[in-house]
């Protein structure tokens, strides 16, 4: 076998080799996912302890009553939601040990080979083992890492591999999952390949007529022996498959002369002719295929992605990507895949990204923390820029045992981990070293951290994410910085701007507006009731505005560089505003008199226990169902994409001749209002004005007809109308069909409608979902931040008028998947999904 490079599939007796190249990642490598045992131990679920037993990574280990599953696994998402669990922790029961065990059987003929693990990510302090060898520990989390098996292995006979990770001294702001609960590949080689993450392409001269391209490639010497290890490069397209288009150019080969045991770097550059550039609505990329020789004989092929694209972070005019302006219309997102949990998934990333595209986010801050391998790949072949984000924390801790716990240990090899495996990606323009970290202000750590990223890749800027902006500022931390990343506070901006250490630094909104919202829930003389919040888009904690606000300030600032909203989904924990969490006291940790207040209010809500377990900042809510916010960011996004959206709803039974307030939102500049056909006014929009607002409609039951105009003419229209009384369940998916392959997930929306088929949004009958075929419903939802109704039920009331249900195909499922899903009084709805059986056709 001559490649580490090519994806293969592993059974524990059958190994078959399809040579596969995956998107934009160094790793092509053969999944290790499949049959795993697990137990849990420590801390259980209920809050009881099942002590450890001694000897778990040991061959003979008793594997009596173990559970069998596949990962990606989060332990953790399985609850039950525990209403005495503190509101950072999604209410779920995360803290607990996990142990994972895994028998397979290696070829004999592997036996001159160099085996490795590839964990994208354990949460926490990983441990691995193998035939009962210790090999190392990785207790980052969200950091990729690499084990080597070669030593330990026997080939022809069984191995058992043993992972313990553990949460019980992990804290975390937000849910953190715990577990595998990211994939785990095997990688072979032969003793002289390319190292772990071992190619690094760059473009160091970019324009429109050519592009030079240059290669870093990292060669390692495994074998006993010196060896004279040829490297050879050629460059191709990327075709709609991810795979090798037409060759653009080859590279000049290299020898490199390697002792036993060391690496060798060969490092090469070529011109592309008329590039192709990576950019937002074209994410055209290429392929680099590395083939190394030893002693003449082809021993390695290996594939990076790439892109060709030039950024420019200008302190006065802003971001220009390919030489044109892009403001960043970003949002932040935890790594969560709602009712999924932490456990990574392609399908569901990939949908998150696409409700996200069609508001007009053009760009993703990984809040906060390193993301899957996945969410780049999606990226780069979406579109998306990517704020690539190390830590919450350096060395003080926002919570006890948090990263300052590992800091001084790890952070330079988590921040190397980091850069070595994301430093490809076409769509990765920033990195960040920080979010809000304690140590903002202090200098040293700021530079020593930058200096250690830009060391490892001096083409991206180094920003970090300030809630003391001033401070940071003041004492000349920022200075280590290329940008400078500001969340919340841009009061003072012109003050740096005229600073001369400032003057030339770019500014970044990384974190913006924290605006609250539950989706379908209006108030009108508060914001607040039933633990959850009204959705007319004016609710945000002390150090949040409205997205209004954060529009006129972006507009104010024209020069800086955009915003990241916090946050595009809704995620598990840090319900704010009934958050019992004493870590929201950092946000006001500069203002003592603040601090008092929230003390008192944090207190009131520990004891009211409050039943909310995720978060209210999504512009999305957990289900992926958009809330009106969604629409007031696709108005100003996307200016040229017609559209205007109504709020509230118009079922208001109890508020006859009441006022309900309307308020409107579009891309168009004026808008006419009708109830029932006759006019409540034209009213445009005034400089920086973003929501055309009718504060005193007295309601009537009927027809609310909003017809936007832009430039005069008819732009777009819509109508919110008096539903009847729910009648039916009506079903829909967001794509017909699924590959039958354990993995690939489709999304099915439950509207309750009346007998016309309208959104009844009000409606919270209780749903009873039932899947026929050779599949399974992997969770329930209904963005209902309140609800403790486990994720894995298949009963779950509507949330005003809409459920989710996640289903999968068994791998090697055929046919058609039939969700029938019911409600008393109601007509069942019922939808038919088809899957293809791809595992013997594993092309994707
Ligand atoms: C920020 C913090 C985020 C989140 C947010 C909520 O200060 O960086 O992680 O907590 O507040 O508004």
């Amino acid at each position: 076998m001559h490649s580490n490079r090519n994806i293969f599939l592993v059974s524990v007796v059958l190994m078959s080799w399809l040579p596969l190249i995956t998107t934009g990642q160094n790793k092509q490598a053969a999944l290790f996912d499949a049959n795993w045992l697990f137990r849990r131990v420590g801390l259980q679920a209920d809050g009881s302890v099942v002590a450890e037993p001694t000897g778990l990574q040991e061959i003979s280990a008793d594997e009596t009553g173990w559970r069998k599953l596949d990962l990606p696994h989060d332990w953790a998402i399985e609850g039950p939601f525990r209403i005495d669990l503190a509101g950072e922790t999604g209410k779920l029961p995360y803290k607990g040990i996990g142990w994972y065990r895994k028998h397979f059987t290696l070829p004999r003929t592997d036996s001159a080979k160099q085996l490795f693990l590839d964990f994208d990510g354990a949460m926490a302090y990983a441990q691995v083992w193998l035939n009962g060898h210790y090999l190392g520990t990785w207790p980052y989390g969200y950091s990729s890492f690499r084990m080597e098996l070669t030593p330990f292995l026997q080939f022809g006979k069984e191995n058992v591999l043993a992972v313990r990770v553990s949460t019980e001294h992990w804290d975390s702001r937000w849910y953190s999952g715990a577990g595998i609960y990211r994939h785990v590949w095997l990688v072979k080689t032969n003793p002289v390949h390319v190292a772990h993450w071992g190619t690094f392409i760059t473009t160091p001269h970019v324009t429109r007529q050519k592009a030079v391209v240059q290669v870093q490639v990292k060669v390692d010497n495994q074998s006993g022996n010196p060896v004279l290890a040829g490297v050879h490069t050629e460059l191709f397209t990327m075709d709609n498959h991810n795979k090798p288009g037409v060759r653009v150019a080859t590279l000049k080969d290299s020898v490199l002369s390697i002792a036993p045991g060391k690496t060798a770097e060969a490092m090469v550059s070529a011109v592309v002719v008329n590039p192709q550039f990576w950019d937002l609505e074209s994410p055209h990329r290429y392929l680099a295929r590395t083939t190394i020789t030893a002693n003449k004989k082809l021993v390695d092929t290996y594939y990076t992605a790439f892109g060709i694209r030039t950024l420019q972070f200008t302190a006065r005019n802003g971001f220009l990507l390919n030489g044109r302006r892009v403001q960043i219309q970003g949002t932040c997102n935890h790594h969560d895949a709602g009712a999924l949990g932490a456990a990574i998934n392609t399908s569901a990333l990939r949908r998150q990204l696409t409700i996200l595209k069609e508001m007009g986010c053009n760009a993703l801050r990984t809040s906060h923390n390193p993301p899957a391998p996945e969410l780049l790949e999606l990226a780069d072949e979406m579109g998306f820029l990517v704020w690539d984000e190390a830590f919450d924390c350096w060395k003080h801790g926002k919570k006890k045992e948090d990263y300052n716990k590992l800091y001084d240990e790890w952070h330079e090899k988590d921040l190397e981990a980091l850069v070595h495996r994301d430093r490809n990606h076409p769509s990765v323009f920033i990195w960040s070293i920080g979010n809000e970290v304690m140590d903002q202000r202090d200098s040293a750590m700021t530079a020593h951290l930058a200096n250690i990223v830009k060391r490892e890749d001096p083409t991206r800027p180094v920003s970090n994410g300030y809630n003391d902006p001033d401070g940071g500022r003041e004492v000349g931390a920022a200075v280590a910085l290329d940008i400078m990343g500001v969340n919340y506070f841009f009061s003072r901006q012109p003050q740096w701007d005229a600073d001369a250490r400032y003057a030339n630094k770019p500014t970044i909104g990384s974190e913006t507006s924290s605006c609250i919202s539950s989706r379908g829930e209006y108030f009108f003389d508060k914001k607040y009731a039933n633990w959850q919040v009204s959705s007319y888009d004016n609710a945000y904690p002390g150090w949040g505005c409205s997205p209004d606000e954060q529009f006129r300030t972006n507009a104010k600032f024209a020069h800086l560089l955009g915003e990241f909203v916090w946050t595009g989904f809704d995620y598990l924990g840090e319900p704010t505003p009934y958050n019992s969490d004493e870590t929201n006291l950092l946000n006001f940790r500069n203002d003592p008199s603040m601090k008092e207040a929230l003390e008192q209010k944090l207190s009131a809500l520990r004891k009211s226990k409050a039943p909310a377990r995720s978060s209210y900042f999504g512009i999305v809510d957990l289900c992926g169902f958009p809330k009106d916010r969604y629409y007031l960011y696709q108005s100003h996004w996307r200016p040229n994409f017609p559209m205007v959206h109504i709020l509230p709803h118009w079922n208001w039974k109890n508020r006859i001749d009441s006022i309900v307030p309307v308020h409107i939102y579009t891309s168009g500049d004026e808008v006419e209002l009708f109830l029932n056909g006759q006019s409540l006014g034209r009213k445009k929009k005034a400089p920086q004005q973003y929501r055309l607002q009718w504060d005193s409609v007295v309601y009537k039951p009927g027809e609310l007809v909003a017809i936007a105009y832009k430039a005069g003419k008819q732009w777009a229209r819509e109508v919110r109308t008096t539903t009847g009384e729910a009648a039916a369940l009506q079903l829909q998916a967001n794509r017909s069909s699924i590959k039958g392959d354990g993995q690939d997930l489709v999304f099915i929306t439950i509207s309750v409608t009346d007998s016309k088929g309208r959104l009844v949004p009000t409606a919270r009958h209780t749903i009873n979902c039932r899947l026929q075929g050779e599949g399974e419903m992997v969770a329930t939802d209904n963005g209902d931040a309140t609800s403790f109704i486990p994720f894995s039920s298949s009963v779950r009331p509507a949330f005003n008028g809409l459920m989710l249900v996640v289903v999968k195909a068994h791998a090697g499922a055929r046919g058609k998947l039939k969700l029938i899903v019911e409600s008393p009084g109601l007509t069942t709805g019922v939808l038919e999904i088809s899957c293809a059986n791809t595992l013997n056709n594993n092309k994707k």
